[in-house]
């Protein structure tokens, strides 16, 4: 959440900055502003709403070729202007310090207290104005001094980029619990939330670490402790191809992503399987066979969508390894003060590897010494660092709010660990092999899913026009059930509730109604008939129903009715059909946000990684 950039170099550093920060605008998308040093002071513009009502209204005279801009996602105070970042310690015109910040200062009530009982005057709602302040009552004869004192009074998380009129060939910029990188260009330098930001200008960074000060000037950077010691950090070239970060031909990147699919799901599996032994290669979990063996129970933790796939994950470790396995909302885990055993393997799934419920999951889990491994599409992301080891997802960057590739990754991870958890085990050879064809088979099929999207299309724009819809599975198709909901709410703003088949008749059925459609998970298995049983009780209620099944299910005779439609996706391993009935709720989604107009990949209230509790 928030998005934030930083460019000290020769050119002019407007253009830079909002062109970064349309590329952050996932993050948070409610206020936008940059901060220029010029050569009279600080020049600020900030304002309510997208970044390109900011681009429209900066004025043509904002030189300056240092400069911070920030996207926001308000979390201490309404989004207006005066709250949107950077934030001063003066009004235009006298303003000393300009900040912009991610996170949260917890202790800001107290420091706001603090700064108005001394006479300073504070203009927003907002936590990080008390950073500004701070930064510019400072005595410290530099501007990482001054930084370091102000970070020392505040508690709480942040990612922050400072510039000050006192020292004009720099941005200093801090980290603690909230992702930050320096980018190293030729004679200029970029700071920033995420490489998104700054990607078509370079790919060589360094990762700051939670603690960790950055001071930035157009030929180098140096990095800190709090206490102003080196660290020394040196930058690294990674390995990404800027191109994956524009949407290309496609209307949206939730589009293109799910487009992406097949290909994300290959560089998944890619080097992982085990053909003549039937298993799964996971080198980066760091546990032996006599570790892995000794795992009593499974334990996943996501949130949203990544712990509706947590469940299908534990569908497959339960079937595949006969280990009990459950997935839990890992906002809700620690509060309940859980009970750590240390026969578990507790697994922490996250695209963004940035969720701070997650996230401080897996720091209650270390805390109490369990061991924790991570399913993290993000490298080097906050969860993925916390962990014991992992499974890097490999899907690529997602920027699509709607996660797709990602979860479709986060289900083959949970396939690749639960195949070498069932090789430890009673898995029998044959059937890891019968698995390993089937995850191979995978690309292919998705394929086969999205070449249905024109008819998926029409199917979505009927859906579109209901107020409220049931999505409905049971056991392997309940989670799915889950996420299709969760896709279809998330950015058609349509009521979409999940259920496990079963339960329809222990009350939701009154609900049924010709205006309120069924989307129905009937894959071929051993529940066939019970699925098309409850499938006959919604029509009796006149309900219109959307089957998601596979070709030779045998609907009787609801075969043929106008109000039932038929979606088919191919078969593969009963074990792995989740993620195949999954893709077709992807799209199904994505043409029923298209048909209303809605902004499919900024959808209301939403922002990509949730960073605050
Ligand atoms: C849904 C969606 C969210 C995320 C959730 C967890 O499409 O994207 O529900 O799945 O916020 O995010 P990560 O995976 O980054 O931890």
């Amino acid at each position: 959440m928030c998005g934030i950039v930083g460019y000290v170099g020769a050119q002019q550093a407007a253009p830079i900055l909002v062109e970064g920060l349309t590329r952050l605008e996932h993050r948070g998308y409610d206020s936008a502003g940059v901060a220029v040093l010029a050569s009279g002071g600080i020049r600020v513009a900030k304002r309510a709403g997208r970044v390109r009502d900011l681009a429209e209204g900066l004025p043509k005279r904002f030189a300056g070729k240092v400069g911070i801009g920030h996207t926001r996602w308000a979390t201490h105070g309404a989004a207006n202007d005066v709250n949107a970042h950077p934030h001063t310690d003066a009004p235009a015109g006298q303003a000393r310090v300009a900040v912009v910040h991610n996170g949260i200062i917890d202790n800001a009530a107290a420091l706001r207290h603090r700064l108005t009982e001394q006479g300073v005057e504070l203009v927003s709602d907002t936590d990080t104005e008390v950073l500004a302040h701070l930064i510019a009552l400072s005595g410290a004869d530099t501007l990482e001094g001054k930084v370091s004192e102000a970070l020392a009074a505040i508690e709480g998380t942040y990612g922050i980029a400072v510039v000050h009129v006192d020292f004009p060939d720099r941005i200093v910029a801090a980290r603690n619990g909230s992702p930050l990188i320096v980018g190293v260009g030729e004679r200029e330098m970029f700071v920033a939330s995420d490489l998104a930001a700054i990607v078509r200008h370079t790919t060589t960074v360094a990762l700051l670490d939670d603690g960790e000060i950055a001071s930035v000037t157009a030929t180098g950077f140096t990095t800190y402790r709090q206490d102003l010691t080196s660290t020394a950090k040196t930058a690294t070239v990674l390995d990404v191809d800027p191109a994956a970060y524009d949407a290309g031909e496609h209307e949206s990147f939730m589009s293109k992503e799910m487009h992406e699919q097949p290909a994300a799901a290959e560089r998944a599996l890619r080097g992982r399987l085990d053909e003549r032994f039937g298993t799964a290669h996971l080198g980066g979990l760091n546990m032996d066979a006599r570790e892995t063996r000794a795992i009593r129970r499974v334990k996943i933790l996501g949130c949203g969508s990544a712990y509706y796939v947590g469940q299908m994950g534990a569908g497959l470790v339960e079937e595949l390894a006969r280990i009990p396995a459950d997935a839990e909302a890992a906002s809700e885990f620690r509060y309940r003060n859980p009970i750590i055993e240390p026969d578990t393997l507790y697994v922490a799934v996250s695209q963004s590897g940035e969720t701070i419920d997650t996230l401080l999951a897996v720091q209650e889990i270390r805390r109490k010494g369990g061991r924790v491994v991570g399913l993290v599409n993000v490298v080097g992301s906050a969860i993925a660092r916390e962990c014991d080891g992992g499974i890097y997802l490999h899907a690529g960057p997602e920027v699509a709010v709607a996660s797709t590739k990602a979860l479709t990754n986060m289900f083959l991870g949970f396939a690749l660990l639960a195949l070498q958890l069932g090789r430890v085990r009673d898995l029998s050879i044959a059937d890891g092999r019968r698995l390993i064809d089937g995850l191979n088979r995978l690309p292919a099929q998705i394929e086969e899913v999205l070449a249905q999207e024109g008819a998926l299309a029409g199917l979505a724009e009927r859906l579109a026009e209901a107020e409220s819809l049931f999505f409905v599975g049971r056991v392997r198709g309940f989670p799915v059930a889950r996420e299709g909901a969760q896709k279809f709410k998330e950015i058609s703003y349509r009521h979409a509730e999940a259920y496990q088949t079963s339960e329809l008749k222990h009350g939701p059925l009154a609900l049924i109604s010709e205006a309120v459609p069924t989307v129905a998970i009937v894959p071929a298995d051993e529940l066939t008939d019970r699925n098309v049983a409850a499938l006959h009780e919604i029509a009796a209620r006149r309900g219109p129903l959307v089957v998601v099944t596979h070709a030779d299910v045998d609907l009787g005779d609801l075969e043929g009715r106008p109000d039932v439609e038929r979606v088919v996706v191919p078969r593969n391993e009963r074990e792995l059909d989740p993620i195949l009935l999954t893709v077709p709720l992807q799209l199904l989604a994505y043409h029923a946000a298209l048909h209303l107009g809605h902004d499919i990949d900024k959808p209301r209230n939403l922002a990509k990684s949730v960073t605050v509790e």
